[in-house]
């Protein structure tokens, strides 16, 4: 299996309820090494701009909201088959259908306050890395 980069936010419900921990323990258990990590404030550019491909989404505005209300963890994750092992780590996007043991079972609130972020495939894995980091940011 190659070995992966993904990104990952752990959003305001998780910074705001003091779960960063917990989260970052299920991320490094499942084999997940987080090689880059930032506290900070989103701006509501920042999260219009990431999110942009959801615009049109009737959710649009509720989901920059959401994302802007207080602080969150932007994350690189690397390992082997990390972009999906993290996506199966996370569970469903609603956490009324995420399997148990997952990072949203365990701690989602709704789909809104759905605890984190992962990134769906390589390229926008490398996009998503990009808007928060840069190459010495990043030390594997
Ligand atoms: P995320 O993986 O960050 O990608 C897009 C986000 O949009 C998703 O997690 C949810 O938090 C949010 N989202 C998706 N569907 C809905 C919805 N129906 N209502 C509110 N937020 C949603």
């Amino acid at each position: 299996m190659a070995i992966e980069r993904t990104f990952s936010i752990l959003k305001p419900d998780v910074t705001r309820r003091n779960l960063t921990g917990a989260v970052n323990a299920m991320i490094e258990a499942a084999g997940l090494c987080i090689i880059a990590q930032r506290r900070i404030l989103m701006t509501r550019r920042q999260a219009e701009t990431f999110y942009a491909v959801h615009k049109e989404r009737p959710f649009f505005g509720e989901l920059v909201e959401s994302m802007t209300a207080g602080p969150v963890v932007v994350q690189v994750l690397e390992g082997a088959d990390a972009i999906k092992k993290y996506r199966d780590l996370l569970g469903a996007t609603d956490p009324a259908k995420a399997a148990a043991g997952t990072i949203r079972k365990e701690h989602a609130l709704s789909v809104g306050e759905n605890s984190a972020h992962g990134s769906d495939a390589p390229e926008t894995a490398a996009i998503e890395i990009a808007q928060f980091f840069s190459g010495n940011d990043i030390i594997a």
